[in-house]
């Protein structure tokens, strides 16, 4: 069987963290799971996303993968903790699931001078203060504001990227940030959907301040932990092959996911929670 590298989000964000393992790792097979059915996951409760992402890294282990990256901030602030030192190790002792939170938050602190950081991100990700707190335990002097943009996902995941609409919440939701602490000079756009906003957020930034997007951030992490971990690495299959599965319609995936990935892409779908 082969055992590709599984990467989960809620619908398409993770597509854009993908792009950036692909790039750097592409000797290895990855299958990408999009709950899109259920998407988004930003305003859902603890429980929900917990049982949701508990489904999609259980379905992601009987198509053989040995390691799952949770390439979801909601989903790796509310779920990864309780699957790794709960269901892993009386489930899967010998898997792994990774999130996007850490790697982003080891970094951060060095990325400002002011030492003055901003963080984007879901309702869930805001409240779960997982950012604010894994920040303070690699760089404890630097400040974090953060500001939840719960409209920016759906405005993404239906394709109103381009409409008076989303230019209105991008501005709010900047100017709130900002409003919080003038001497922010990083931004982290801490959920994986909002790389596609890259363009119109920076015509609303002041250029003093420097937008972080966390792909290449989790990929160049990724390459270090699978370089420390031979023992991981080793069980993984390297054929260069990329799958994707949706919850939702393959079409409608095939369109919206080529913005995310930069590339082409053939889906099937797939039932998660039955
Ligand atoms: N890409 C997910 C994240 O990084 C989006 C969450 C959602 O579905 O609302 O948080």
């Amino acid at each position: 069987m082969n055992s590709p590298i599984g990467v989960f989000d809620s619908g398409f964000g993770g597509l854009t963290v993908l792009k950036e393992m692909v790039q750097q790792m592409p000797e290895y097979d990855y299958l990408y799971l999009g709950d899109n059915a259920r998407a988004p996951y930003g305003n859902r409760s603890f429980d929900t996303v917990y049982e949701y992402t508990l489904e999609a890294v259980d379905f992601l282990f009987n198509q053989g993968c040995e390691l799952v990256i949770l390439a979801c901030n909601t989903a790796s602030a509310k779920a990864l903790r309780s699957i790794q030192q709960k269901y892993l190790p009386e489930k899967y002792p010998n898997k792994r699931v990774l999130g996007v939170i850490r790697p982003t938050t080891e970094l951060v602190g060095k990325l400002s001078n002011t030492g003055h950081v901003g963080i984007l991100g879901t309702l869930g990700t805001v409240q779960s203060e997982s950012y604010v707190v894994e920040i303070a335990k690699f760089s404890p002097h630097t400040m974090v504001s953060q500001q939840a943009c719960p409209m920016w996902v759906p405005i993404i995941e239906n394709n109103l990227m381009d409409t008076s609409g989303a230019a209105f919440f991008i501005k709010d939701n900047l100017k709130e940030l900002l409003s919080k602490d003038a001497a922010i000079d990083t931004i982290v756009l801490g959920c994986t959907h909002y790389p596609l906003l890259t363009a119109l957020i920076q015509k609303e930034l002041p250029e003093n301040i420097q937008l972080v997007s966390q792909g290449g951030i989790v990929a160049n992490s990724l390459k270090d932990y699978l370089y420390r971990h031979p023992e991981i690495s080793e069980k993984l299959s390297k054929n260069g092959q990329r799958k994707f599965l949706t919850t939702d319609d393959p079409i409608k995936f095939n369109e919206m996911g080529s913005l995310f990935f930069a590339g082409s892409i053939q889906s099937n779908h797939c039932s998660l929670g039955k």
